[in-house]
């Protein structure tokens, strides 16, 4: 019998490919590509990955073919805008951040969700935007399309549209501002609601576990300084998502100690400056490579 193995399904190309791969890479799955491009096996795990179009993951792992998925929130929440779909969110990601908008012409007079009311808008999330629309009270036409969305305005095909924006150039290059949000996008992992079997489910486990410290680390770092001894609450307060620093004595110093000490947030410029101004010195910022 050929040993089981846990399949995932990731984007093929587009905004969260590479960052799928890189992550399943920064888990310590070293990946060999299959002749095709539309697969890698896992070295050192039993773990295949399929590359998918995205639209398709969710009725891949819905349905058992694959077992986990790596799928925008987007694509995830409009597959279940209509109720159980049979899939669930495991975790976020930390990346492919992105919001799904509705977004008119900049000479649109915009004055809250009621002025959407009679307009058609485009869209490729049909079931999100009803939702939102329904949710808002407001009565509009959605104009399903399969792509292009932000064209639809020039071409009169629609009014407005709801479309995700990451950095907000494709809106600007047509002439479009968002003016509501109807949902905050990043990369999740997904799964099937059914039950996996024992051994696949063992795998997916810790894989899972894996991530979790992948993007816990993220923005992790290691701080070190020395600082007065009479500083320690100050800098304690300082630290960013810091639980209680480890506290060392210096040789030979009874007044200063050397604190150590996990961020969990990002430590930006601004806090080493406010470090230094407590008193700390030599100060050390590490990236952490791993954290369970
Ligand atoms: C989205 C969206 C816009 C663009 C917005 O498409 O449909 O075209 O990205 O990004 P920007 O604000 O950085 O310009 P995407 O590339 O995700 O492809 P898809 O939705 O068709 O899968
Ligand atoms: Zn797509």
């Amino acid at each position: 019998m050929t040993p089981k193995r846990l399949h995932i399904a990731i984007q093929k190309s587009g905004r969260l490919a590479e960052r799928s791969l890189e992550l399943i890479r920064a888990a310590g799955y070293r990946l060999n590509r299959s002749a095709s491009d539309l697969a890698y096996s896992v070295e050192n795990a039993p773990i295949d990955l399929w590359c998918l179009r995205d639209d398709d993951i969710p009725t891949f792992v819905a349905d058992g073919v694959a077992d986990l998925g790596v799928v925008g929130r987007n694509v995830l929440a409009e597959r279940t805008a209509g109720g159980s779909n049979g899939l669930r969110e495991v975790m976020p990601l930390g990346f492919g951040r992105c919001r799904l908008a509705i977004a008119a012409p900049q000479s649109f007079a915009y004055r809250g969700p009621g002025s959407l009311q009679g307009l058609r808008i485009a869209t490729t999330y049909p079931n999100l935007l009803q939702q939102y629309l329904s949710e808002a009270g407001v009565e509009a036409r959605v104009v399903t399309m399969r792509g292009a969305v932000e064209v639809a305005p020039r071409l009169t095909l629609a009014d407005a549209i709801c479309d995700l924006v990451s950095t907000g150039a494709t809106l600007e290059a047509n002439g479009l501002v968002a003016l509501a949000t109807v949902l905050e996008s990043e990369a999740v992992l997904v799964r099937s609601t059914r039950s996996l079997d024992p051994d696949i489910d063992a795998v997916a486990e810790s894989l899972t576990s894996r991530f979790r410290g992948v993007v816990a680390s993220q923005d992790a770092k290691y701080v070190m300084m020395n600082a007065p001894r009479s500083a320690l609450p100050r800098i304690t307060e300082i630290l960013p998502g810091a639980g209680a620093p480890t506290v060392m004595a210096l040789a030979g110093r009874d007044d200063a100690v050397a604190v150590h000490a996990v961020c969990q947030e990002s430590v930006f410029w601004e806090t080493l400056e406010a470090l230094k101004e407590a008193g700390a010195s030599a100060i050390l910022v590490l990236p952490i490579e791993k954290m369970m």
